[in-house]
């Protein structure tokens, strides 16, 4: 068993700003040197791999010959359209092209960050580059949405661990998301509930009510319209949080949330 060739895993980097892969290194259970020595291979990573240029398109295309049909996708970032799919391009070929040969081979695709699942910032307005997720160009095969911008680490490693473990997708909501992670809202679970309850809330980000830790509502929170395990599982090995560091979330787990007024506008 110790010799049983380990499952190959391609994650293809479109339209994004590396984020995923950084926070994916900082998971702590499973980490990602524990996926990489005991539980996947992790045939082709422009940003980890050691290999580059001609090497690493061989090593991109041995892998899909050598596991067809059987290996797992990631994709982070989103898929431009516009142009033919000329805004982002590697090794002389648009990501809308690679994508869909990759994804032809592939078991099942996790769409790893909001950018893959939803389209993301690349999508926010006025989108120029006509960005679109993975699932608005794949149809026919079983993808995973990891919203999150990025990404909680565990959680990115958590779901893959799922799927390698047991061969299978976890339970999903509506949107695509693992309900282990995505199935409440981080209002359910937030510290600061009580005193949303109670009518208390800070008014601005330095008042009494701030300094007490009351409920940051009404300086924007979106965590009443958030799915996402923020609130439980918390950031850099349980650390901390976006509320629990002072300031509302942000709704990055959610579809559209850089136009959804999450972010501070000039006046
Ligand atoms: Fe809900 Fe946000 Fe208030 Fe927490 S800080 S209780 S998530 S509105
Ligand atoms: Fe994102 Fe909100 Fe968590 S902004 S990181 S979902 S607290």
């Amino acid at each position: 068993l110790a010799k049983a060739p380990r499952p190959s895993v391609i994650w293809l980097p479109f339209q994004e700003c590396t984020g995923c892969t950084e926070a994916i290194t900082r998971s702590h259970s499973p980490s990602i040197e524990g996926m990489l020595f005991d539980m996947i291979s992790l045939d082709y990573q422009e940003t980890l791999m050691a290999a580059a240029g001609h090497q690493a398109e061989a090593a991109l295309h041995e892998a899909i010959q050598r596991n067809m049909g059987k290996y797992l996708l990631i994709v982070d970032g989103s898929v431009p359209l516009g142009l033919d799919g000329a805004y982002s391009c590697i090794a002389g070929r648009s990501n809308l092209e690679t994508l869909k040969e990759v994804a032809a081979g592939a078991a099942a695709i996790v769409a790893m960050g909001s950018c893959a699942a939803y389209g993301g910032l690349p999508k926010a307005n006025p989108n120029p580059t006509g960005a679109v997720a993975v699932s608005d160009v794949i149809k026919d095969k079983p993808i995973i949405n990891i919203p999150g911008c990025p990404p909680i680490p565990v959680v990115m490693t958590g779901v893959l661990a799922h799927f390698l473990t047991f061969g299978g997708l976890p339970e999903l909501d509506r949107l695509g998301r693992p309900k282990a992670f995505y199935g409440e809202t981080i209002h359910d679970r937030c510290y600061r509930r009580p005193f949303y309850d109670q009518g208390k809330f800070a008014k601005t980000f330095d008042d009494e009510g701030a300094r007490k830790g009351w409920c940051l509502f009404e300086l924007g929170c979106k965590g009443p319209v958030t799915y996402n395990a923020c609130a439980s599982v918390k950031w850099n090995d349980g650390t901390s949080w976006p509320v629990e560091s002072g300031h509302g979330c942000l709704g990055c787990s959610e579809p559209d949330f850089w136009d959804a007024g999450g972010f501070y506008k000039a006046l």
